[in-house]
């Protein structure tokens, strides 16, 4: 009988088996992660021309990385969505090129990660850096490098008001309270449509829950004018003839996680109390002021009933057109978030030849 092999012998056999087993390349507990991170990586270099090779050590951040948390954290101002419980994306793309941005989503698409793409402007659920229902994503982050999406609000209205004397101004609570400075806090938003006069005794049961809370906030715009001249299909944001004003409520508060359940309470129960004074049917909502309480879609599972009822609180008719618009171009849902538009479900989507999925 041979002599069972020494461990002298045994060693560069291990070796060699570590070196040929791709799987092995990897330690065991960060094997999906790292295997996702190296695979995009492979795939991006298939994907790019020479002339426009990555520099991946300034454009590819993954979370053992000594920058990682300043990049995630750099546009991120719901604390919320930045507490250690929330999952952190498996790494953030910082493109430099349009190329790499094609190359990132076509990355994406073939390693079926699911992408978030970031702007940099409020972001009030922290859908462009956090997932509540995605079991891992990516961050491919705009805000560095990228003017048209990445413009902030001061930006875009000298641009505007370069070419127009009057248009409706969005505010987001960051303008209102520190300028065009950073700052970061935990924070919830609601928002409402008021077509009717709200009573004097709405406004004191206002007043009182405010005195209530520590650090809340409302905006009110004016509608009307210009607003409601424009069709309620026209475009998707549909709040046009008969509303007179917008309203979104905030609640800030820096004292951690810990108040939170107080604060979400408290903002909740204020937009209960406004339901006599709102609209109905449906209650309508600013999209950009986003709130995850309307609902939730499920990852890549959506659900087109469910879906619309955020979506109509949204945009109203236009939530069907969004959704057929969606079918068409996008009918697999792979740009999607917790309330992105779903597309049709198969059984309901008109077959070929009698028209296809049509939209006017
Ligand atoms: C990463 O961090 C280092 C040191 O803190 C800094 O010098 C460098 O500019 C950072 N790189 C990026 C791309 O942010
Ligand atoms: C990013 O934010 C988190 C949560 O607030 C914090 O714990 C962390 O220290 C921040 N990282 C940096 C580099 O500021
Ligand atoms: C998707 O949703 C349907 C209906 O709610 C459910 O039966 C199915 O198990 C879900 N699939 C996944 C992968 O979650």
């Amino acid at each position: 009988m041979a002599p069972l092999p020494s461990s002298s012998s045994i060693l560069p056999l291990l070796l060699l088996c570590l070196l040929i087993t791709p799987s092995l390349a990897f330690p065991k507990r960060h094997q999906p992660a790292q295997k996702q991170q190296y695979r995009f990586l492979q795939c991006l270099s298939d994907h790019t021309k020479k002339t426009t090779a990555i520099p991946f050590s300034r454009t590819f951040f993954t979370p053992d990385s000594s920058n990682f948390s300043t990049v995630l954290n750099s546009t991120a101002q719901n604390l919320r969505y930045l507490l250690p419980s929330v999952l952190k994306p498996v790494f953030i793309f910082t493109p430099l090129q349009v190329s790499h941005i094609q190359a990132a989503v076509i990355c994406s698409k073939k390693l079926n990660i699911n992408l978030r793409i970031r702007s940099g402007g409020h972001d009030y659920e922290g859908l462009s850096y956090a997932s509540k229902t995605e079991s891992s994503f990516l961050i491919l982050d705009l805000s560095k490098a990228w003017a048209q999406a990445g413009a902030t609000i001061g930006e875009a209205y000298y641009r505007i008001a370069e070419k127009s004397r009057t248009f409706p101004t969005g505010t987001a609570p960051e303008v209102l309270l520190q300028g065009q400075s950073l700052f970061k806090n935990y924070f919830k938003a609601k928002s409402d449509f008021v077509r009717d006069p709200i009573p004097e005794t709405g406004l004191e049961g206002i007043w009182k829950r405010f005195l209530q809370e520590d650090s809340p906030l409302t905006i009110w715009n004016p509608l009307g004018g210009q607003m409601a001249r424009i069709s309620e299909s026209a475009i998707p944001f549909p709040h046009r003839k008969g509303n007179a004003f917008m309203i979104q409520w905030v609640t800030n508060w820096q004292d951690g996680a810990s108040s939170s359940a107080r604060h979400m309470d408290w903002v909740r129960k204020l937009h209960n109390y406004m339901t006599p004074y709102v609209s109905k049917k449906p209650r309508t909502s600013y999209v950009n002021y986003r709130d995850l309480d309307l609902g939730m879609n499920k990852g890549g599972n959506t659900s087109f009933i469910e879906a619309s009822a955020w979506g109509t609180s949204y945009f109203k008719g236009n939530f069907n057109k969004l959704v057929q618009v969606k079918t068409k171009f996008d009918p697999e849902n792979f740009f999607r978030h917790e309330q992105s538009i779903p597309p049709l479900p198969v059984s309901m989507r008109k077959r070929k030849g009698r028209g296809g999925v049509g939209f006017h």
